[in-house]
């Protein structure tokens, strides 16, 4: 008996380890080879055949850690006493990691070190181990709201930074949050807390194709507003049947909600051509394909590069409908002004909306990003109000909530053009509680439970 329960501990215990040697692989991938833990992650996974218990383990470990490595990072070199740059790589990342059981999982402080030390001595050497056990003993010293207190800006003075570092954003980032949500304090937290959790796995099938019953009865929910969306609580979407088929993709209900919104709007005259100027990787094409279907129009989804227009063609394959995949750049169209009663412009932008799935995409991301996306937006969306006929709408999407992005772009391009008007948006999007004053609409993680998306719907006139 006794034996059989040790050996139930040492199975347990290695795969624990098995968990944690994944994670560290995958933070070496995304920190020394710019990888992509949402792709990077579930291949290690795969490949060492992990089970999904500590599948799920190993996943919290590589995204908590991704998501707060400012801060870890900044608490670590307090307690090494020397900056990043003189330790080894790999000695860096086993002490994020550690830093992260320490301070942000419920992992024995006792089994965070041990395990951590284990890694450095596995994959660095002895002298290495021995160094990473003195740093992660001093990590281990205080919670995470004493190290905040220690090395953070008084959140009193300094909200912004404080907020920055006890919830593990930059803070430009937090500084772009917090004019989007109007210097509220209380917002700001949550969307930030809001940022560090798991997202759910959302679905929408593609109207025409497939419905939502079917993924209801293959265990998903219907999602709360999107009539084509539904949420997969558990297992690996890839796996549905609909998925499989291409009558469902994944895609967030707030990328739905933006879109759906496009279809909604009245116009008078022909409804006849849709426009979706950067549809790659051509989630947003999908849906839109499907809701062609009711006024009989065609789709022209554009896209700059040839492998992701190679993606739209491959989400439309097997719509009914008419569309076209085109190559090319949509800031110089090759179409004709007015040739179109609709037109979808979801931006290229920093992404800031959606930072939950991309983990380690806030540290990658700088503020000068910021203004050459900017510049691109301005002049897609001045293409894509002389794309539209008088009476027609444009739909401009972006999922980031930074007003250099959003708000602004569309301001400018109004007062730059004079021959388009903004539409109050919030009744396209029937049921979704607390969209503010109107008229362009922001969607919230914390308050919506979707990605940041933002939308604006312009008519010409
Ligand atoms: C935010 S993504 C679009 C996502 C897409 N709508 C979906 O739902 O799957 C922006 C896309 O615009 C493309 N793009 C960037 N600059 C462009 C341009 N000048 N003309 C057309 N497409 C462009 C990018 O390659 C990228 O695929």
């Amino acid at each position: 008996m006794s034996g059989s329960r040790q050996g139930g501990r040492r199975d347990a215990g290695e795969r624990a380890d098995l968990a944690r040697t994944v994670a560290f692989d995958a933070l070496r991938a995304v920190n020394d080879d710019e990888a992509y833990a949402n792709l990077v992650l579930p291949e290690l996974l795969r490949e060492r055949g992990v089970n999904a218990r500590d599948a799920a383990f190993a996943t919290e470990l590589t995204y908590g850690t991704l998501r707060s490595t400012g801060t870890y990072d900044q608490i670590v070199q307090t307690c090494a006493g020397r900056s990043l740059a003189d330790l080894d790589p790999p000695v860096i990342d086993a002490l994020r990691l550690g830093a992260h059981q320490l301070l942000s999982t419920r992992v024995p402080p006792h089994a965070a070190v041990s395990t951590t030390v284990d890694l450095v001595r596995t994959h660095v050497h002895e002298g290495a181990a021995k160094f990473a056990n003195a740093v992660l003993r001093r990590v281990g010293e205080q919670d995470l709201d004493g190290w905040a207190e220690q090395l953070a800006p008084p959140r009193e003075t300094d909200l912004a930074g404080y907020l920055a570092f006890r919830h593990g954003h930059p803070a430009w980032i937090v500084r772009a949050f917090s004019d989007a949500l109007r210097g509220d304090a209380e917002a700001l937290e949550a969307a930030l807390i809001a940022d560090n959790e798991p997202a759910p796995v959302a679905l929408a099938v593609r109207p025409g194709r497939g419905d939502v019953e079917e993924l209801v009865s293959a265990g998903a929910q219907p999602a709360r507003w999107s009539p084509y969306g539904a949420t997969l609580v558990s297992g690996d979407p890839g796996k549905l049947a609909a998925v499989r088929a291409g009558r469902a993709g994944v895609q967030d209900e707030g990328s739905q909600l933006v879109t759906v919104a496009l279809s909604r709007v009245e116009i008078s005259g022909p409804d006849e051509r849709w426009l979706d100027m950067c549809a790659g990787p051509g989630g947003k094409a999908a849906l839109l394909a499907g809701l062609t279907a009711g006024p009989g129009a065609q789709l022209l989804a554009v896209e700059k590069h040839e492998h992701r227009a190679r993606l739209v063609e491959q989400a439309l394959r097997g719509d009914p409908g008419e569309h076209e995949v085109l190559v090319a750049d949509a800031t110089d169209p090759p179409w004709p002004e007015e040739d179109f009663d609709r037109v979808l412009l979801d931006a290229p932008c920093t992404g800031l909306g959606a930072l939950r799935r991309r983990p380690e995409a806030r540290w990658r991301r700088q503020s000068a990003d910021v203004g050459p996306l900017r510049r691109l937006q301005i002049s897609l969306l001045d293409a894509g109000i002389r794309s539209v006929r008088p009476g027609g709408i444009v739909a401009y999407v972006t999922c980031s909530p930074h007003l250099a992005e959003t708000v602004t772009v569309v301001d400018d391009v109004l007062k730059s053009r004079g021959d388009a008007e903004r539409v109050d948006a919030r009744p396209y999007l029937p049921g979704v509680p607390d969209l503010g004053d109107g008229p362009d609409v922001q969607l919230w993680p914390h308050v919506h439970g979707t990605d940041a998306m933002y939308l604006a719907l312009l008519r010409r006139k």
